[in-house]
């Protein structure tokens, strides 16, 4: 559930905010996001496993804007991060660095090192290469690392091949079966502390089959390393859980919580860590965009918006559907439209095959953009990315201006004479 509705007026809102409002304050394209639904979606799965040890940290890439970090690191959220930039962001938001999980496959040596500095809770390592190296900085420093393993469960996450990381092709994470012996090199390097397991099977996963076939197999690793010696801490089962863009029936929160926690029963003090991203921003974001120009043509109706896919990529590169409607619908019969921006390429699209009643000048709203949205734009075609705002309540904040065309070649320079 989200705080997006028509209210009484017939127009949409986001909390007690009239999205014509901010629009015309802000101008178009707008991202808006919404913290009561920010808080609402963290508190979900902070609710769901509230009587066992757990952390939840928020995947910063689904939307790392400090606003949104700040929101969540006030409920006392923990981090997933994948660069040194991210692990800045969330220092600048507030967050606290003992809740921060460090994932991704190329970790540099600086990233180590300014992460063992601030006292990071664990660095998921995704190979050998990298456990060495971590073992080298971390000595250096004088310090410990403390590392979880990712381990590639091998299951089919049954997602789109791009945001599917679980089988064995992928470049993600340490086999399965090479798990006890790269273990057992974690733990007897002496600058690393085995503290963790982690995985992450996809992104958008609507069946709850996959997560619990990889935390099985996982929680029988756990057990096969206890009989070694080699003690688990905590278990971090990753992101991934979908939403609703259409008409997918992700399971909640809380329906994945207790099924993972039915599992857990032969391990009580193990933290479970989850690293949700989408779940939590998408559908706590709306972007905001204007219809420029209405043009038919003999085969298809064109709506040109002033969004394209610089500012939201998602329809292009994944084909993701997502939910284009109207601010202030109006009566009249319905047309037709692709959606389609400014940018010179076929594949500029927001959105095809939608029935709405359209006039030019008219306000759109399209929805589940508060992940992977921001964060995936650009400035292809020296287009300036778009302004973000968080609306509270009756309020609403700008959390980060719309660029202005300078900025986007004030570090570049021309030849000299
Ligand atoms: N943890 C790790 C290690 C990840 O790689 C990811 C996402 C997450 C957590 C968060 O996953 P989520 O809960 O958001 O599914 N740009 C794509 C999604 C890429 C996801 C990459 N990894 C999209 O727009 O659909």
């Amino acid at each position: 559930m989200d705080y997006f509705n028509y209210q009484q007026d017939g127009q949409l809102w986001a909390e007690e905010v009239a999205l014509s409002e901010l629009a015309e304050r802000y101008g178009t394209p707008l991202y808006v996001y919404s913290r009561a639904t920010l808080e609402r979606h963290w508190r979900a799965f902070d609710q769901a496993v509230a009587d066992h040890p757990h952390l939840i940290c928020y995947a910063v890439k689904a939307n790392s804007n400090i606003g949104v970090l700040n929101v969540l690191a006030r409920l006392g959220s923990g981090f997933d991060i994948v660069s040194q930039g991210e692990l800045e962001r969330v220092i600048a938001a507030g967050g606290d660095p003992a809740k921060v999980v460090f994932s991704g496959v190329g970790k540099t040596a600086a990233e180590m090192k300014r992460a063992l500095a601030l006292g990071i809770k664990c660095f998921n390592v995704e190979s050998e290469p990298e456990l060495i190296r971590l073992n080298e900085v971390a000595g250096e420093l004088g310090k410990v690392a403390p590392v979880s393993l990712r381990i590639n469960p091998d299951v089919d996450a049954q997602t789109h091949p791009y945001i599917s990381t679980g089988l064995r092709d992928n470049k993600f994470g340490i086999a399965f079966e090479r798990a006890p012996e790269v273990y057992r090199l974690a733990h007897s390097l002496p600058h690393l502390k085995v503290t963790g397991m982690d995985c992450h099977i996809g992104s958008q996963l609507t069946a709850l089959d996959p997560f619990i076939d990889a935390t099985d197999r996982l929680l029988a690793l756990i057990d096969t390393l206890k009989a070694e010696g080699i003690e688990i801490d905590h278990l971090d089962v990753g992101g991934g859980l979908g939403v609703t863009y259409s008409s997918e029936q992700p399971p909640e929160p809380a329906a994945y919580a207790s099924a993972l926690l039915a599992r857990l029963t032969d391990h009580p003090q193990l933290e479970l860590i989850f690293e949700p991203g989408r779940a939590i921003a998408a559908n706590a974001g709306v972007m905001l965009t204007r219809v420029e120009y209405l043009k038919h043509t003999e085969h298809k109706n064109f709506a040109i918006v002033d969004a394209a896919m610089n500012d939201l990529i998602r329809p292009t590169l994944y084909q993701a559907w997502q939910d284009i409607i109207p601010v202030s619908p109006r009566e009249g019969a319905a047309v037709i439209y692709d959606f389609v921006g400014p940018i010179c390429e076929t594949g500029d699209f927001i959105g095809k095959d939608r029935s709405l009643c359209l006039a030019e000048g008219d306000l759109l709203a399209v929805r589940s953009a508060g992940a992977y949205g921001f964060v995936m734009a650009s400035n292809y075609n020296t287009r300036v990315r778009p302004a973000e705002v968080m609306v509270d309540g009756e309020q609403s904040h700008l959390v980060r201006e719309r660029e202005t065309l300078a900025q986007l070649w004030q570090s570049e320079h021309i030849l000299p004479q």
